[in-house]
């Protein structure tokens, strides 16, 4: 248990899954926060909800992470809604099943837009608010450095690379 009372977090793709897990489990222990979604409208309503009932302050904000301006609106309500930032976390992501040798390059783009710019963008657009002592913390995968079957595409894992390269980056 870390006590994160006073402490205002984004999480992207909070609506479900692990990032909904993330922005409950930051409110348990005392965080107000954030979370963006792209498409799972009453989801987000049920994690604002049980947010709200452990006396956190909680707004889902609907946004595309494949969209750069999205990005950077969803950073502005979070802060303006929170009164500013002290932690981020990269969560959204999406995947593609699939051979590697069967890879469509629309496919390939929309998951580095999601999974590898977008943690970028978002790291950028939040770095200006951050207080001292604040944290970006980014969610990859183990796969991305394994291969769990022959011709695994990776796609959804590729963000774990790049993840180990950018926090040095970003200091
Ligand atoms: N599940 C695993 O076994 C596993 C293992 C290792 C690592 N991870 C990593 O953990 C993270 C979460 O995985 P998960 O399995 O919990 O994912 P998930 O259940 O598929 O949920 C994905 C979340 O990201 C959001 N999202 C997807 N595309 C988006 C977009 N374009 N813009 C904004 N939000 C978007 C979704 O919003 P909507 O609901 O609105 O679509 C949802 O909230 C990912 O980074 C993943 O690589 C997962």
């Amino acid at each position: 248990m870390i006590d994160l009372s006073g402490k205002r977090a984004l999480v992207t793709g909070g609506s479900r899954g692990i990032g909904a897990a993330i922005a409950l489990a930051l409110a348990e222990n005392g965080a107000d926060v954030a979370f963006t979604y792209r498409r799972s409208a009453e989801k987000s309503d049920a994690v604002v909800k049980s947010i709200e009932s452990m006396g956190r302050r909680a707004v889902a904000i609907q946004a595309d992470s494949a969209a750069p301006e999205a990005i950077m609106r969803s950073v502005g309500q979070a802060v303006s809604a929170l009164g500013g930032l002290d932690i981020l976390v990269n969560s959204a992501a999406i995947g593609h099943t699939g051979a590697i040798d069967e890879i469509d390059v629309n496919d390939y783009q929309a998951v580095m837009d999601v999974n590898v710019r977008a943690p970028v963008l978002f790291a950028t657009a939040v770095i200006p608010h951050l207080t001292k002592g604040g944290r970006i913390i980014t969610i990859g995968s183990a796969l991305g450095e394994r291969v769990p079957f022959p011709r695994h595409n990776g796609l959804r894992d590729v963000q774990s690379g790049t993840y180990l390269l950018h926090p040095r980056s970003f200091g």
